[in-house]
């Protein structure tokens, strides 16, 4: 490798430096696993639902998501997607943002939002932990967000028609929140 690169170099060089071609240079791009998270350590999103809101809610702790069933009366819905519990090459953090306890819960990837969420009154759930792309990469497929009853029932999913069929119910299209590996993990390249 050592003898390899310069030699690149200098052919790349050569290139430019020759004005015979008006073809661009190729590009000397390595897309190799190191720009992907390790689909080994993604998790399933349990997506839970509690109809007397309603409001949906999306972990990866299997602790809490029994929990949350045995106590507060949500049920579980779906899997949503395989998402990351710890941040990977390339992911982002889906914050989970809370206005308080029975109240409004949504995630996003999106810093503008975010920020002004928190001036609005919600707060960071620090408990809750979950990183995903924000480009299509790795495998990853788009996480459609839905928004209805006052954006305390946040639709996520990999379906499109899901997203769709929600849409066509009156929820507010909120577009791709970010990209998910899908529920059958493949290995990027
Ligand atoms: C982030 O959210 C803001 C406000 O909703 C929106 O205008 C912007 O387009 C979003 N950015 C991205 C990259 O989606």
């Amino acid at each position: 490798m050592k003898y390899i690169l310069p030699t690149i170099l200098l052919s790349a060089a050569a290139y430019f430096t020759s004005g015979l071609s008006t073809e661009p240079a190729p590009a000397l791009q390595v897309r190799s696993a190191e720009t992907c998270g390790d689909p080994a350590f993604a998790l399933p999103l349990y997506r839970i639902f509690q109809p007397a809101v309603p409001a949906r809610a999306y972990e990866l702790d299997v602790t809490v998501v029994t929990a949350e069933i045995a106590q507060a009366g949500w049920t579980l819905e779906r899997i949503s997607a395989m998402a990351f519990p710890s941040q990977q090459e390339s992911t982002v953090r889906f914050y989970h943002l809370g206005n308080g306890a029975g109240q409004s819960n949504f995630w996003t990837i999106n810093t503008t939002e975010l920020n002004a969420a928190l001036q609005e009154g919600y707060s960071i759930v620090a408990s809750d932990i979950t990183y995903i792309y924000p480009t299509q990469i790795c495998g990853s497929v788009p996480f459609y967000r839905a928004s209805g009853s006052a954006n305390k029932d946040n639709v996520y999913t990999t379906s499109e028609s899901e997203y769709l069929q929600f849409i066509a119910e009156g929820f507010v299209d909120m577009g791709i929140a970010g990209y998910v590996l899908p529920l059958n993990v493949v290995q990027c390249d």
